[in-house]
């Protein structure tokens, strides 16, 4: 398959999708909506909301009733980009090859930006309209995987755990484990645990795309410390080297460039065995691993 194509595709339906979802700009407050629709449209990959979808097609279901969720997950993702690069966090001045949020709206409207983007996904998974015919029982699972991988038991409990680690000399590999796996791991996780419960998988196949998704998680973590490394800031679109200039815990700093590079290739390999179950619906989920680790944005 083309996976430049199909990540395209995606690219564009999700955008359609969010593009409707979201509050418009000239709706009261209009600073408040602007500053939401800045950092939504600045041009992110769309991994999430596209493992979703990948994850509803891979198990046999349709993608029409993974989009509400596809776009939630988009919006969890993007508020939780514009407060990691808050002055208080990670003090970044680009985000998506633009300057960040809270250099263009200012720190106040940046925190109540991501806020609303945190609970907008939630008025969208809630909405009568948008669950179709959804059986109200995975609505539930969806709302409630959704809402724990986002907490202080998920992604945020990676963010504390990576600020709180900031500067540290020796920084052990379950401290970086832990940040990884939560900090992305807990979102990319729940993106493809909640594509699979829409599209019906329950059971040994919820389990083994589970496996799939928790070792891509991992990777695309690993990845992304490389990139802040090997990347300059044109090519990922925010600060390269801001890792190493905050003193950060990540796998590199810890096991060095090459060995980084194997665990995550490691990490693909464990990914595409958890998928040797699945027939060749999976076969976007199977692309996107290899992909994770070798893009170079
Ligand atoms: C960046 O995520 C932040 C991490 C959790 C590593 P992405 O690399 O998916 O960023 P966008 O959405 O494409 O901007
Ligand atoms: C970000 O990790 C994780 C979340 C936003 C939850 P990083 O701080 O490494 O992400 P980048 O490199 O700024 O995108
Ligand atoms: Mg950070
Ligand atoms: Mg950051
Ligand atoms: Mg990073």
């Amino acid at each position: 398959m083309d996976l430049k194509n199909y990540l395209k595709k995606m690219q564009k339906l999700v955008d359609e999708s969010l593009e409707k979802y979201l509050p418009q700009k000239d709706e009261l407050p209009s600073s408040i909506h602007s500053a939401m629709r800045y950092s939504m449209f600045a041009g992110g990959k769309r991994v999430r909301p596209i493992l979703v979808l990948a994850a509803c097609e891979a198990v046999g279901g349709d993608l029409k009733q993974a989009m509400a969720a596809a776009c939630a997950m988009e919006m969890v993702h993007t508020y939780s980009l514009i407060h990691d690069d808050l002055p208080a966090m990670d003090d970044d001045d680009f985000r998506r090859g633009n300057p960040t949020n809270h250099k263009v709206f200012g720190e106040a409207t940046a925190i109540l930006a991501g806020d609303a983007l945190l609970t907008e996904a939630f008025i969208l998974l809630s909405h009568p309209c948008c669950s179709g015919d959804l059986d109200p029982g995975i609505q539930c699972q969806v709302i409630h995987e959704m809402a724990v991988c986002a907490g202080s038991r998920g992604m945020i409990g990676g963010q504390v755990v990576d600020m709180e680690s900031e500067g540290k000399p020796e920084i052990d590999l379950a401290t970086v484990l832990y940040i990884h796996t939560h900090k992305t791991g807990a979102l990319i996780k729940a993106s493809v645990r909640v594509g699979a419960l829409i599209g019906g998988a329950a059971g040994q196949k919820l389990d083994a795309i589970t496996r799939y998704a928790e070792a891509i998680g991992l990777a695309f973590q690993i990845a992304d410390d490389i990139l802040d490394i090997e990347g300059t800031t044109e090519q990922i679109g925010k600060d390269a080297g801001s890792d190493q200039a905050r003193g950060k815990a990540t796998y590199p700093a810890v096991l060095g460039l090459a060995e980084s590079k194997r665990r995550a290739e490691e990490l693909v390999d464990a990914a595409l065995e958890a998928l040797s179950c699945f027939d060749e619906k999976a076969e976007p989920l199977r692309e996107i691993a290899n992909y994770i680790v070798k893009r170079k944005s």
